[in-house]
Parts: C-alpha cells; sequence; structure tokens
C-alpha cells in the first residue's frame, strides 16, 4: 500500500522508542520517570543528559542539547532527515512514496556490499560440506580436531576459502561490480595492476553477522603453519565497524535478555564453542580491543548490565581483562556504583548499581574455547555463576605476588601500584573492609594504610577540582520581558493543563509576544494545534517542523524544560500562571511604551504649537495609564 510521506514520516515516529533510539548511543539509567546518562553532545563526568520517554524528547542540562528521537538520530549520525526516515522506512519494513526515492546511491552500495558478503559466506560454507579436494580435507581435518561438529559448522555457516586466486572473485564478478567487491573487503587489486584475486585464501572462513543477522565481514583463520597472519579480519567497511560490532551478537541477544547477563569473550572460535555447548550468552571482539561502544551496544540488552569478562588467562589476557575493566567502569561513570560487593543478605535491586563486572577464570590457564571442549560446558557454567566481582579478582591477583616483597620500601611501592583500586570503591565501610584484608595480608598496620589511602584520595580530589571545566547552562542573560513571553509559549507544551489548546490559545494574545523567534514559533503553535491529539504530538511536530533549525531547536527545549516546571498544577493554578506572566509582559510593554513617549516628549520642541498638542496628548496618555496600573497592582 502506498502511502504519503507524512504517513510515513508519522507512521514511523509512532514506532521509534526514545529510549531504544538513545540507548544506541548512550547508556542510559532509570530514575523516577526519567533517564540519564552521559550527554553525547559536550563532554562530561556526571550525567545531565536526560531522557523522558512520557513526552518521546530528550535534553541535556549541561549544553543545551534537546530534541525528539529523530533529532536525535539526525545529530549523532550527522544526517539529513530525510535519509533517516528512509534508512528507518527501510528498518521497519514501511514502503517510501514513489517520488522521494532520489539519493538512493549508497543505501544501494551497501545493500549489495552485504549481498556480496552473504554469497560469499554460502560459497566457502557449501565447499567446505559439499566439495571434495586435498585442500577441503585439510580443513575438515582441521575442525575436526577442534571438535566442531557438522551442526556447528552449520550453525555458524563456518567454511573454506581456497588457496587459488580468484575462484570467489570470478564467481561473484556476474552479480557485482568490482567495486562492491572491493570495498566489501572480499577482494584486493592485483598486484601487477591488473584485476583483483581474493583476499581470504586458505583459510577457515568465519563469516560475521551485525546484530541484525546480515553479513557484513569474514574472519579468516589460518590453515598452514606457514601462514601468517593467524587471523585475517575483514578491515573495517561502510556495512563493517569493529569497534561497534560484537561476534556472535545476533544468535545470543535473546539469551542475554533471558539471562539478563553477557559473557565477553576473546576469539571466535571461543564463542563458537561457547554457545555450540549451550553457553549462550556469549559475544566476542573481532581481532580489535574492547570499547566503550561495545559495552553501549550489549547495555541496551541486559537491563541490570551484568557483565563477564571471560579472557584468556595468561598475561596478555589479564592486560586485556583489566583494560576491559576501566572501558567498562568509564562507559559507567556517573552512572552509580559499580557493583563492589557481594550482599547475598541484602535483596539486590535491579536498578540498585550502574553495572556489575565479574571475572571468569578458569584454572589452568586454559582459553574458554578449550575448557569447553576439553573440560566441559557444564563446569564452565559453574566458573561463570562462581565468577568474582571484578574487584575481588583483582585484590587476590595483588596478593598472589606478596611473597615477592619483603623490604618495608618494596611493599610501599607495591602497595601505592594497588592502591587506585582500593580507592575506586566508594562505599566507606566495604573500602575499610578490603583495607583491612590487604594489610592482614601483607602484615602492615592497617591504620597506615588508610591513612595513605586518604592522601592519595585528597590529591586526586584536588586534580579533579583544578581540572574541572565549569559547563554551564547557556542562557543568555535574559530579559525579564523574554522570560516571561517563554513562560507564556510553554503552557502550550504542559501535559497534564486540564484545559484544551483552544482553551489555552483563547487565554493568549498573539500580540503578548514581541520575540521575532516567539511569535514564529507561537504560529506555528497555531496551525499545529488543529490537528495534533496531545500535548507530546505537538512537541513531536514542533521539533520537526524546526528540525532544520537548531536553534529554534534549542528553544523548544527550553519550553518543554519551563512546562515540567508547570505540571501537577491545579486548574485555578495553572491559569494563575498564565495570568501572572501576562501581567509582567504588559506591564513591561508598557514601561517600553512610556520609555518612547518619554524621549518623544523630550525631543518636542517647545515654541512649536503642534509640537506641544503631542506633548498633551502624550502626557494624557501616560496619566491615564498610570491610573490604569495603580488600579491593576
Ligand atoms: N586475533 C586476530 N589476529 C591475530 C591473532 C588473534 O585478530 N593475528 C584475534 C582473533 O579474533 C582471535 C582472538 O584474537 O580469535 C584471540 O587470539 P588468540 O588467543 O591468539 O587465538 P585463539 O582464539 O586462541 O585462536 P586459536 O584457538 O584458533 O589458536
Ligand atoms: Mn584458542
Amino acid at each position: 500500500m502506498a502511502r504519503t510521506l507524512e504517513e510515513v514520516i508519522s507512521e514511523i515516529k509512532n514506532r521509534l522508542d526514545i529510549v531504544e533510539v538513545v540507548s544506541e548511543q548512550v547508556i542510559l539509567k532509570k530514575n523516577g520517570g526519567r533517564y540519564w546518562g552521559l550527554c553525547p553532545f559536550h563532554k562530561e563526568k556526571t550525567p545531565s543528559f536526560s531522557v523522558s520517554p512520557q513526552m518521546g524528547i530528550y535534553k541535556c542540562f549541561g549544553c543545551g542539547e534537546g530534541g525528539d528521537a529523530l533529532s536525535f538520530i539526525m545529530k549523532t549520525k550527522n544526517m539529513e532527515f530525510m535519509d533517516v526516515i528512509k534508512d528507518l522506512a527501510q528498518k521497519f519494513n514501511i514502503e517510501m512514496p514513489k517520488t522521494s526515492q532520489k539519493s538512493e546511491g549508497t543505501k544501494d552500495l551497501k545493500q549489495q556490499m552485504m549481498q556480496a558478503c552473504e554469497k560469499a559466506a554460502i560459497f566457502y560454507h557449501d565447499l567446505l560440506i559439499n566439495h571434495k579436494s586435498e585442500e577441503i580435507k585439510t580443513a575438515t581435518d582441521y575442525l575436526t580436531d577442534r571438535s566442531i561438529s557438522r551442526e556447528i559448522i552449520d550453525r555458524f555457516t563456518l567454511g573454506v576459502a581456497p588457496k587459488s586466486y580468484t575462484t570467489l572473485y570470478d564467481l561473484l564478478k556476474k552479480d557485482f561490480s568490482d567495486e562492491v567487491l572491493e570495498k566489501a573487503g572480499l577482494v584486493l587489486p592485483a598486484k601487477e595492476g591488473k584485476g583483483y584475486i581474493d583476499r581470504f585464501r586458505g583459510r577457515i572462513i568465519i563469516p560475521i553477522q551485525n546484530e541484525n543477522g546480515e553479513y557484513v565481514a569474514f574472519g579468516a583463520r589460518a590453515l598452514y603453519k606457514d601462514q601468517s597472519p593467524k587471523y585475517l579480519n575483514s578491515a573495517d567497511s561502510l556495512i563493517y565497524n569493529k569497534s561497534r560490532l560484537l561476534y556472535g551478537l545476533y544468535t545470543a541477544k535473546d539469551s542475554i535478555k533471558k539471562e539478563d547477563s553477557v559473557i565477553l569473550m576473546e576469539g571466535y572460535f571461543d564463542v563458537i564453542s561457547a554457545q555450540a555447548h549451550g553457553v549462550e550468552n556469549v559475544v566476542g571482539v573481532c581481532g580489535t580491543a574492547l570499547t566503550s561502544d561495545h559495552i553501549k551496544l550489549l547495555s541496551r540488552y541486559t537491563k541490570s548490565r551484568k557483565l563477564y569478562l571471560s579472557f584468556d588467562t595468561d598475561s596478555a589476557g589479564q592486560k586485556a581483562t583489566n583494560r576491559g575493566a576501566d572501558i567498562i567502569r568509564e562507559a559507567f561513570q556517573g552512572l552509580g556504583n559499580i557493583k563492589q560487593f557481594d550482599e547475598s543478605y541484602i535483596s539486590a535491586s535491579e536498578d540498585k548499581y550502574s553495572c556489575e563486572i565479574r571475572v571468569v577464570c578458569p584454572p589452568e590457564g586454559k582459553d574458554p574455547d578449550e575448557y569447553i571442549r576439553t573440560v566441559g560446558a557444564d563446569s564452565f557454567k559453574k566458573i561463570v555463576e562462581n565468577a568474582p566481582l571484578l574487584i575481588d579478582f583483582q585484590v587476590n591477583n595483588f596478593l598472589k605476588h606478596k611473597k615477592e616483597y619483603k623490604t618495608p620500601q618494596e611493599k610501599m611501592q607495591y602497595i601505592k601500584s594497588f592502591m587506585p583500586v582500593l580507592l575506586e570503591i566508594n562505599n566507606e565501610i566495604i573500602r575499610s573492609e578490603y583495607i583491612k584484608m590487604v594489610a592482614d595480608a601483607l602484615n602492615i598496620n592497617e591504620k597506615s594504610l588508610e591513612s595513605e589511602i586518604r592522601k592519595m584520595a585528597s590529591i586526586n580530589s584536588m586534580q579533579q577540582i583544578g581540572n574541572k571545566e565549569y559547563k554551564q547552562i547557556v542562557t543568555k542573560n535574559e530579559t525579564i520581558l523574554q522570560k516571561a513571553q517563554k513562560n507564556l509559549l510553554s503552557v502550550f507544551l504542559v501535559s497534564d493543563s486540564h484545559f484544551s489548546f483552544t482553551q489555552i490559545n483563547e487565554m493568549i494574545d498573539n500580540s503578548y509576544f514581541s520575540d521575532e523567534t516567539l511569535i514564529n514559533v507561537k504560529s506555528t503553535i497555531d496551525k499545529l494545534i488543529c490537528t495534533v491529539n496531545n500535548v507530546k504530538e505537538l512537541i513531536e511536530q514542533l521539533y520537526t517542523a524546526y528540525i532544520e533549525n537548531p536553534e529554534i531547536q534549542r528553544l523548544l527545549t527550553d519550553l518543554t524544560n519551563i512546562a515540567e516546571t508547570f505540571m501537577n498544577l491545579s486548574p485555578e493554578d495553572f491559569q494563575s500562571v498564565i495570568e501572572e506572566n501576562i501581567r509582567r509582559i504588559k506591564k513591561c510593554q508598557w514601561e517600553e511604551e512610556k520609555e518612547k513617549m518619554r524621549d518623544l516628549y523630550k525631543n518636542a520642541d517647545e515654541d512649536d504649537t503642534e509640537a506641544l498638542k503631542i506633548q498633551m496628548q502624550l502626557r494624557d496618555r501616560i496619566n491615564n495609564k498610570m491610573k490604569l496600573e495603580k488600579i491593576n497592582d
């Protein structure tokens, strides 16, 4: 069914959930009826960015940015309005009206790149399962050696790339242009400058799907001893961004939601083994370090943000664990405490912590893949169940080395390196428990350790104050008149005002507005209130109407902020807000008029009879007005 553009836009708006949209870029924490997070539009360490699902809008009290779901996408992705609409129409499977389908260029290219990747994945997979040759046997043997069954091969569409140079290219060039194949990272220009060769050769192929199950990239493991690198990965492309994509998320997301937790691993085969053996809530980074975008991605699926780090147990893996923990801590900064104490006796409410980081460390130095294959998935699940909190893991690691430090100087240096971890603990009682534990284990005086930590804390906070950039809400010095006019306009945006738009409009005369922008917005409101059903729709429509005008969008945010302060009023109080502001406006307007008249009066030439007449008239008007005002006051 063909629809008009307006219908498509309104359908898209209905389907968009502001919390969901913002969560793609910002980790949000619920507090009352709102969600809070670190503002994506300016740098901050404590959250002043809030989302109101009730109003369908976001705003930042720090920098003043605000808008609805569509403008959020436009701003954060730097996209034009129509491109956002086209993208979303495609996502929601809504047909776009025929006339507005131009500038399909990049979309089409992306689509073709994904189709090419899918074709390639199917080709490599088919080669592995349906064909016979020396090298295919090498691949099959390799996988069998790793206990990868036929079922697992099918489930993860594993395949093999032949050693030959152009097998894939020869097949795909029939359907795709060289540009598409090269951009998708499937082929490379040949060295001699002529033609193309396959990028992946003589390797096990691990196709990578995005969150929606589309094939966007590949990991390819070496099959032969002399091959380097061990893993050849697709480079980032129009359809693949490794710092935002997690291997296995498409197949794991239901389980992550169900378990309300996610296990992060390092290797493709770690994820494959885990998921194949029934540990389903597992994802992996694709040959890159963990990023805050990965964490944002995961935060959308686990409500209580329980994150398990299951990296290798060797020293590289340990480093990755610590780095990963830092990334997670940073991503959750300002959103509340990270769980630091196992308090099984207190019922833990979901909202209590911003997140929970645990470390999965199987004994015997095995990586998750090896452990699951040799010891078993059940045993791995037990290790996950009993995984220590990050803080306990770190304390444990720290104390493991205690015997290496004997002299007081050595001990002090050693402890200094660990004090930041203890400092991270916000709760005083819990912190002192850990201090006691560390002091006991190292056989040092608890009180001195405590006072050293205090010292460090005060140095840190001094530095923080020194670095703090003072960012305040960008409000220009508003005159009383401007403020009163804004107040008056914002009453249209109060969601529970007891009055209909028409009733409000009757109370508010257009002549009260003298600011050009406010007049502009008021006239748009006049038009919109004939068609919208409620305040939420009015706000949405306003943001859309001014989608190309960030300054007015800021003003709208300002108005919705003010409107919120007028919520929960009785009809009488609401009416008196309106009257109060009208009175203020009239008074200011009259003051201005008086000023003008006085100027005229002063400049009038006393000898001129005509001027004298004006003078008298002005005097009368001023006097009359003054009397009226007295009565009103
Ligand atoms: N990796 C990579 N490039 C490399 C080596 C590793 O991208 N040259 C990435 C891969 O995603 C790999 C992960 O890092 O899965 C973990 O590396 P490593 O521990 O070396 O590999 P394993 O998963 O143990 O690989 P395998 O079991 O196949 O030896
Ligand atoms: Mn391994």
